[in-house]
């Protein structure tokens, strides 16, 4: 979603803003803009659409911004007002002295702007941000402190925000705070960088902090001031960031995505180094520190997630119930915050999220905090909120992922709950996994197995491009599968697909099918292999365009299936981790054969921070 960049010192910081919000990019955007201080005045440069049009306008007048050793930046996605350069970041006051840009959303926008108005503040935009653009300018007309503007004017405000703040009277000075959107610190040589996630600053610096809630941070080019929202003065936890420039470049494929769907073997030896090392040996969990005898003790488990997420979880849910034999709901993060829930402390909850910063499970997770459950987070951010309000950990160590359609992170979480199903059935007693374990150990292989045929992947995508829609079909533990392929399918080439229970297609979604309809069979061998070729044949029989992906080698499938996108043999119970795999290839190059665009599909954000 929105982005900020922020920083103050001795380079120019029009190149820096710029070249940090692009390394935001992929989180999805619908405008930029930058506010400069040059010669001592504020400047402010806006423009809809993608970062180059900013480029283009501030390109107009290079020489002179580059002089600024100042600047915010932002990239947006619009909420509240249409996405056009009126509406786009940094927002200002009357006089336009006073330069924000803000992620998040102001909820008291509507009451605080009728009381400035009436207070005679002219408004430009439909923005929620221009509100506290307004109330600081306020603040700092009583106060002559910025900082202090800035605290007065959190005050009165209710709902989520990261604050960057400079205003023309107070020099080389910016001033942040955050609520519950995250917001660092990046802290070289006489010089600092604010950026809402890592990859806008990485380039330059290691080293960071991040702002908690409600704490305000005052930068000048030699010094940085750290208070809470009533003055205190706090000591700065410097950390270093774990992360690498390199992980946001393509490495030479022409889409991060597919560099990411190519990432899966290494991110599945990863997940599983140190943890599973032999499949006559337990599982270690290091990161869990859910006690033993709690484990034990449990009676429920409930999940929360959102869109890929969701359906990793879903396959948590099935793993779980049959390793462990407790009791799994899984819920969109969405919809649990909105009902009363049946969670307490004999339950875990465990909120999965590729970036922490979902707002809904966000919101979810603190919701069963209350209640008293155990807080489990699996997330691919250890350093994101939502890792900071977990009682136990699973870093899923999948590495930055940067195309907005989650690949290799959908990978590792579903690895991370094989993981933790076999670590909790252990902790149980049962004793009869090995040959899953071997499995797990030999997956990698198998992965690249299928990415080293991926033209044939490619030829079935060539053929069925122009499809209007698709239905995809699975049954038992495939059936997350299912959803997942449709879902990343719709997601970037904008194709109508669906993911049904096979057994369900008779019921209702059997009277969409005839000879313009593909249909693709997810047929992994195994307790319900013969029960999907059933409907298969169902649905041939009207006449749709079926495909399957399976590990079958039956020639039999050739007299029923238009196209057959084979898998290595795999235990049904590991097979979702296999058959994803061809999916997202295939979603991959509809896409790429349509001309869309992969990495940031139209009107999707890498993180919903908002509810
Ligand atoms: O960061 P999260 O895993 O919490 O994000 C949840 C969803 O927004 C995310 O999975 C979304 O569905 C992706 N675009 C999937 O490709």
């Amino acid at each position: 979603m929105c982005g900020i960049v922020g920083y103050i010192g001795s380079k120019s910081a029009l190149n820096i803003l710029l070249e940090g919000l692009t390394n935001l990019e992929y989180r999805g955007y619908d405008s930029a803009g930058v506010a400069v201080s040059v010669n001592g005045q504020v400047e402010l440069y806006k423009a809809e659409g993608k970062l180059q049009n900013l480029k283009d306008v501030v390109a107009l007048k290079k020489e002179h911004v580059e002089k600024s050793t100042i600047g915010i930046g932002h990239i947006r996605w619009a909420t509240h007002g249409a996405p056009t350069t009126v509406n786009a970041h940094p927002h200002s006051c009357n006089c336009g002295k006073v330069a924000v840009v803000h992620n998040g959303i102001i909820e008291n926008y509507k009451e605080l702007r009728e009381r400035l108005e009436k207070n005679g503040c002219t408004f430009r935009s439909q923005t929620d941000t221009e509100t506290v653009a307004h109330l600081v300018a306020s603040k700092f007309a009583q106060t002559k402190d910025l900082t202090e503007a800035v605290r007065l004017a959190t005050k009165e405000i209710e709902g989520a925000y990261a604050l960057c703040v400079i205003h023309q009277d107070v020099k080389d000075t910016i001033v942040a705070t955050r609520r519950n959107a995250p917001l660092l610190v990046g802290i070289g040589e006489n010089e600092y960088y604010l950026a809402s996630d890592v990859p806008a600053i990485i380039q330059h610096t290691k080293k960071a902090m991040y702002i908690d809630d409600n704490q305000i941070v005052t930068l000048t080019p030699n010094s940085m001031k750290y208070i809470d929202a009533n003055k205190n003065i706090l000591e700065p936890k410097i950390e270093h960031l774990p992360w690498e420039p390199v992980a946001l470049s393509k490495m030479g494929y022409k889409h991060f995505m597919l560099k990411e769907i190519h990432e899966q073997p290494d991110v599945v030896r990863n997940v599983l180094s140190g943890k599973l090392r032999a499949m006559d040996e337990n599982i270690t969990l290091n990161e869990v520190t859910l006690n033993k005898d709690k484990l034990k003790e449990l009676n429920r488990i409930q999940i929360v997630a959102c869109g890929t997420s969701l359906h990793a979880a879903m396959i948590g849910k099935y793993i779980i119930e049959d390793f462990c034999g407790i009791p799994v709901d899984v819920e969109p993060a969405s919809e649990f915050i909105y009902r009363r829930t049946i969670t307490d402390e004999k339950t875990l909850v465990i909120g999965v999220s590729q970036s922490g910063e979902t707002a809904d499970t966000i919101t979810a997770v603190r919701q069963a905090k209350a209640l008293g459950s155990h807080i489990l987070i699996v997330t691919n951010r250890p350093d994101s909120t939502m890792a900071r309000e977990a009682d136990s950990l699973i870093p899923v160590n999948a590495g930055i992922e940067v195309s907005v359609a989650a690949t290799k992170s959908y990978m590792a979480q579903v690895l991370s709950f094989y993981l933790l199903a076999i670590y909790m059935a252990e902790v149980k007693g049962k004793n009869n996994l090995e040959k899953l374990k071997h499995e797990l150990i030999i997956l990698p292989q198998k992965i690249e197995e299928i990415l080293a045929h991926k033209e044939e992947i490619q030829a079935c995508a060539k053929k069925f491009a122009n499809s209007k829609d698709f239905i995809f079909i699975a049954r038992g533990i495939n059936f997350p599968t299912a959803l997942e392929g449709a879902l990343k399918l719709k997601e970037i080439s904008y194709i109508n697909a669906t993911g049904y229970t096979a057994g369900e297609l008779k019921h209702g979604p059997i009277a969409m099918l005839d000879e313009s309809m593909p249909v693709l069979s997810i047929l992994m061998l195994g307790k319900v292999y013969e029960k999907i070729l059933s409907n298969s044949e169902e649905a041939k029989a009207r006449n749709a365009r079926m495909i399957a992906l399976t590990n079958s080698t039956d020639k039999k499938l050739e007299d029923l299936f238009e196209s057959i996108i084979r898998v290595p043999e795999v235990d049904e119970m590991l097979s979702p981790a296999l058959a994803i795999v061809p999916l997202q290839l295939l979603a991959y190059y509809i896409a790429e054969f349509l001309g869309k665009d992969v990495d940031q599909p139209r009107n999707l954000a890498k993180s919903v921070t908002v509810e």
